[in-house]
């Protein structure tokens, strides 16, 4: 197995988008979709820059980094923040240390990019699935903001970068 974290390519499209769809509505998919695609066209949006998982040409999962939005102001802790964004891993390839290789990958990438921390938001609907995994990687969970839907709470995960 040759574990590597790459930028995403054209071909990959169609995996990601599979990926997507396995832990997301239609609308939502759709979403994410289009940041990475657009990422493919140059046309980049706070920051927002996203890396595959990949085992030779097959992808197993995907991530992302960004700007932190606003309302994690109240959360960030340095003076280089970023946020992880649209972490999944293919549900096949779940429970396996992928997810665990996946986040690792970023977190060095972030360091190698300068940035001193980690936030991310993540909907109840993935308490079950992630905020355990988060916690086991050395997330704090530090409070909650407001989600995307209308009183939709998000937790609020956050980890200091060290060599
Ligand atoms: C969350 C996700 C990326 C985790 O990836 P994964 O490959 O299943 O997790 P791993 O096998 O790498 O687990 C890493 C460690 O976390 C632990 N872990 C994983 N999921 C866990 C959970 N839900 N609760 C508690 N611990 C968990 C594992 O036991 C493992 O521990 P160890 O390294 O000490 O042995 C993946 O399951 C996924 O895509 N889930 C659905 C989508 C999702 O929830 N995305 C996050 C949105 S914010």
């Amino acid at each position: 197995m040759t574990l590597d974290l790459t930028k995403p390519q054209i071909q990959d499209l169609p995996s990601i988008k599979e990926i997507l769809s396995q832990w997301n509505d239609e609308s939502e998919t759709q979403k994410y979709f289009q940041r990475i695609e657009n990422e493919i066209k140059g046309q980049i949006e706070f920051d927002m820059k996203f890396w595959v998982l990949k085992d030779e040409k097959k992808v197993l999962g995907i991530g992302g980094l960004s700007n932190c939005q606003p309302k994690l102001k109240p959360f960030i802790q340095t003076n280089n923040p970023k946020e992880l964004k649209t972490i999944f891993l293919n549900q096949a390839f779940r429970g396996k240390g992928f997810g665990r290789k996946l986040v690792e990958l970023l977190q060095s990438k972030s360091l190698s990019l300068g940035y001193k921390e980690l936030l991310l938001v993540s909907a109840e609907k993935y308490r079950e699935t992630a905020y355990g995994f988060y916690l086991n990687l050395g997330f704090k969970q530090l409070g909650e903001v407001e989600g995307g839907e209308v009183g939709e709470k998000m937790a609020v995960f956050s980890k200091l970068l060290t060599k």
